[in-house]
């Protein structure tokens, strides 16, 4: 059954959006799993550029459906507001075509001020979270005290659980946190009205996607943040809440094993990272200048979601060998390749060293990375802009060799690379 899974190999912003719009043009579903809207996929379509967090960005395609899995947080008034973006740029939503799954959790403002009181107790130590309230809203669901969909389709006893909740959340801002308690009442009649509006878009969405995969139509799961980000195996504890990597798309929506096809990992041609944590190959100098940006273009490294600035390094090919490990990568997407234009020297992170020994990958996973060196081969890199490349044989030779360096010393496939913003940037390899 022809399950495809995108999933992002570094620390999310690997331009996922992009592969995801090229093989949603074939798909005939696209399905988010897991996360909330702390994720962001800019897509760009005729010179439309859509920044999408919860909705899958496979949408922008007439013909797919889309779903929203169990795996999912859900801020409903995030999915309200895209729905209208939506719609306001002339692409159809409603719900014969946007399917929401009932046990998807509710994110509400009382997460949001639990997320913002825990990062700011937090100190010098915060995680740098993206303050959507992710984390408290997955705590709630492992406490089995959370809020899912299905409860909007009754509203005295959505309107009990609200109550319940907000009351919870108070006690625990005014207690542990010493901060100001929410206002219930306004919330109830907010949060029931989302509800009167997302009713509709309630669905099994895994009764829908098996039935779906059975008649042989193909299903694309889009990955949002990526592997090292992912919160068991990823760089621990500055990681986010969900299992953003390939085994929690069948999880997140509820399918099983048997139905997967390819697992397609997309990985920047350097690294990038948002918020706090570990970064063997980061730069600080020109060249990280030159790989961020000014800001001034919409395909800088700044984040989608919350406009910071991201860091930057080098390609560090001991966490993108972990990251193929533990997703089981079939074959690789390398994107923003043309960023690398221009600079005097290319560096590839092979191996890690600390106590004179060599790594290959990370011994104990990606969490204890400060005592390792990066060892780096260096290579040529290119002057000429590749942006209109779209044949193998359009790169400069420099360019071919770097790509062929990863795929040797990673031992995978890489069957498409982007190298420009728009969208027919991509050149498709055999
Ligand atoms: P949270 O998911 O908001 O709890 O944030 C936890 C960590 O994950 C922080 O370092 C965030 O910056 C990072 N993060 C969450 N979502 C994304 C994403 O979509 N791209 C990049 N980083 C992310």
């Amino acid at each position: 059954m022809p399950l495809d899974i995108i999933i992002g190999t570094q620390w999310g912003d690997e331009g996922k959006g992009r592969i995801v719009d090229l093989l949603a043009a074939k798909a005939d579903a696209v399905a988010r799993y897991s996360g909330g809207d702390n994720a962001g996929h800019t897509v760009t379509v005729a010179e439309k550029i859509f920044k999408l967090h919860l909705i899958p960005s496979g949408i922008v395609h007439p013909h797919t459906q889309a779903f929203i899995g169990n795996g999912v947080v859900i801020n409903p008034s995030t999915l309200l507001s895209e729905i209208d973006q939506l719609r306001q740029a002339g692409i159809e939503v409603h719900p014969k075509r946007l399917f929401v799954s009932y046990a998807a959790h509710l994110i509400t403002a009382g997460h949001l001020a639990l997320d913002r009181a825990q990062e700011a107790a937090r100190g010098a130590s915060k995680i740098g979270t993206t303050l959507r309230g992710i984390g408290p809203a997955y705590t709630d669901k492992v406490a089995r005290q959370g809020l899912r969909m299905e409860l909007m389709n009754d509203e005295k006893r959505f309107a009990e659980a609200l109550r319940e909740h907000f009351q919870r959340v108070n006690q625990t801002l005014q207690k542990l946190f010493d901060a100001e308690p929410l206002s219930i009442e306004p919330l109830l009649e907010e949060y029931l009205g989302y509800a009167r509006s997302l009713k509709p878009y309630i669905a099994d969405v895994s009764a829908l996607l098996s039935d779906a995969l059975s008649k042989g139509k193909r299903v694309l799961a889009e990955g949002a943040q990526g592997t090292l980000l992912d919160l068991d195996h990823g760089t621990y504890p500055f990681v986010t809440s969900s299992n953003p990597t390939a085994p929690g798309a069948l999880l997140g929506l509820g399918l099983g094993a048997a139905c997967v096809d390819r697992v397609i990992g997309v990985t920047k041609a350097f690294q990038t990272r948002v918020g706090a944590g570990p970064f063997p190959t980061e730069v600080f100098d020109q060249t990280a200048q030159h790989l961020r940006g000014s800001g001034a273009n919409p395909w800088d490294e700044f984040g989608t979601t919350t406009g910071r600035p991201r860091r930057v390094g080098w390609l560090d090919l001991v966490l993108l060998r972990y990251a193929i490990r533990v997703n089981g990568i079939s074959e690789l997407a390398l994107t923003k390749l043309d960023i690398l234009s221009g600079l005097e020297e290319l560096k590839l992170c092979i191996a890690y060293q600390a106590n004179g020994k060599r790594y290959e990958v990370p011994p104990f996973g990606p969490t204890q990375l400060e005592s390792f060196q990066p060892l780096y081969k260096s290579m040529p890199a290119w002057k000429e802009n590749i942006r209109s490349c779209r044949h193998w044989e359009d790169l400069p030779a420099n360019a071919r060799s770097y790509i062929q360096q990863i795929e040797k010393l990673c031992q995978v496939r890489i069957s498409r690379v982007s190298v420009g913003p728009e969208r027919g940037d991509v050149i498709e390899i055999d």
